[in-house]
């Protein structure tokens, strides 16, 4: 088998490259690991920059997101009851997010693939690049028990944070930077009616709240937990009469809880590989960085890497400019350290954290300035709408 671009991963980083580049005649194969049912199974986050909604516009799959997709022009910050609103189009002159859940992005991306005849290769196991630093990469994989080689000119590394292509640079020249934090969010996806139009981040002496929503009927909470527990320690009423005790009363007296149809505890982390080159194979997305979901840039930083990496793609082939591959780490990693730090900073102010009194009343500071500050505002309303992306140049 042989193609232009083989993608290593079906999540929404593969599956929008794919799009992209099918768009601009160039070949491309996927090869995921899962089912395409499992892998629509995974309830992720679900904010938007504008940056990501113009892709889907770009890659010609943005008619339902457009349609159900809801346009936030704000956010709140709960800090011990205080209510503070981040005006993201005011602070940013126009800018805002939309909340539309990951898992309608991949399922759109899915069905518009299938739609215009692109490969895509599900449950291929053993999958394994091969000579990458030569001008004929190639991957194999087994699929039903058959050994299968796929050639190709470049290979992009869409397959997460577990995936093969990120361990396929040699150890000498790969560095990875990584934080885990000693907590993690149990989230909660339920058909009730969103307690507040807009997102609530809460934080509070019993430990950090967010209040999201994926529709007008159906909200996803979440609240920080020692990276101990386990979820069948938390039943549905547990865990509602935990999310109320973190919000402000005139907020917990609104909501409305019901029965969890998703119920799961996802350890944070911060985690960047570099470099995100080597030779003919590309990482992009969860493969090469991971953010704590608190500044919702997990999603949008895989968005930003899949427009470098298109613009790249389509320069190599169009123009011939081979010489732009070098730049291709360079460029992302600026956005992506950004992206980590705005992240790493959300998860600090808001989080209970195990820190001496010292570092505990700094942090408190630190948070109360910026709140009561306008050029702190501005400064999280400009990185949560997503800052701009770096050109190739
Ligand atoms: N071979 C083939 N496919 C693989 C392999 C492998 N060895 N390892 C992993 N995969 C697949 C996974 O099954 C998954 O479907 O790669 C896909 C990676 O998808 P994601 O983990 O969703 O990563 P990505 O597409 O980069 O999505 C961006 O940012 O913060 C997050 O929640 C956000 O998941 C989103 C991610
Ligand atoms: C979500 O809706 O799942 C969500 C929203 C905002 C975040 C993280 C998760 O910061």
């Amino acid at each position: 088998m042989k193609t232009q671009v083989a993608i290593i991963g079906a999540g929404p980083s593969g599956l929008l490259l794919g799009q992209l580049l099918t768009n601009q005649g160039i070949d491309n194969v996927i090869l995921e690991r899962q089912s395409g049912d499992y892998v629509l199974s995974r309830i992720r986050a679900g904010v938007l920059e504008q940056g990501f909604v113009d892709l889907m516009h770009e890659a010609g799959v943005a008619e339902r997101m457009d349609a159900e997709g809801q346009v936030h022009d704000g956010f709140e910050i709960v800090v011990d009851g205080r209510r503070e609103r981040i005006d993201l189009k005011e602070l940013t002159g126009g800018d805002a997010v939309v909340v539309y859940g990951q898992t309608e992005v991949t399922r759109d991306l899915m069905q518009a693939r299938e739609k215009g005849g692109g490969t895509t290769i599900y449950e291929a196991s053993d999958v394994v690049l091969h000579n990458l630093k030569s001008e004929s990469p190639f991957v194999t994989f087994e699929k039903n028990g058959e050994l299968c080689k796929l050639a190709c000119d470049y290979i992009a590394g869409c397959d997460g944070f577990h995936g093969v292509s990120r361990k396929s640079i040699p150890a000498d020249i790969l560095k990875e930077y990584e934080r885990i934090y000693p907590f993690g969010w149990l989230g909660v996806l339920a058909d009730t009616p969103p307690v507040s139009e807009e997102l609530i981040y809460a934080k509070h002496e019993r430990g950090f709240a967010l209040c999201s929503l994926r529709s007008s009927s159906r909200s996803r909470y979440y609240v920080q937990v020692p990276l101990t527990d386990k979820v069948e320690e938390w039943s549905d009423e547990r865990f509602w009469s935990e999310l109320k005790a973190r919000l402000p009363s005139d907020v917990a007296e609104k909501l409305v809880t019901g029965p969890s149809i998703e119920k799961s505890i996802a350890p944070l982390r911060s985690f960047v590989a570099e470099p995100m080159q080597y030779g003919r194979m590309f990482l992009a997305g969860d493969a090469a960085h991971i953010v704590p979901p608190t500044g919702a840039k997990g999603l949008n930083l895989a968005a930003s890497d899949i427009h470098t990496l298109y613009s790249l793609l389509t320069k190599v082939y169009k123009e011939g400019r081979t010489d732009l591959i070098e730049k291709y780490s360079e460029t992302c990693l600026k956005r992506i350290w950004k992206a980590e730090r705005f992240s790493w900073w959300m998860t600090t102010m808001l989080h209970k954290l195990d820190k001496d009194a010292i570092e505990t009343k700094l942090i408190e500071a630190e948070l109360d300035y910026t709140l009561g500050s306008h050029a702190g505002r501005q400064t999280i309303a400009e990185n949560y709408v997503g800052l701009p992306y770096d050109s190739l140049m």
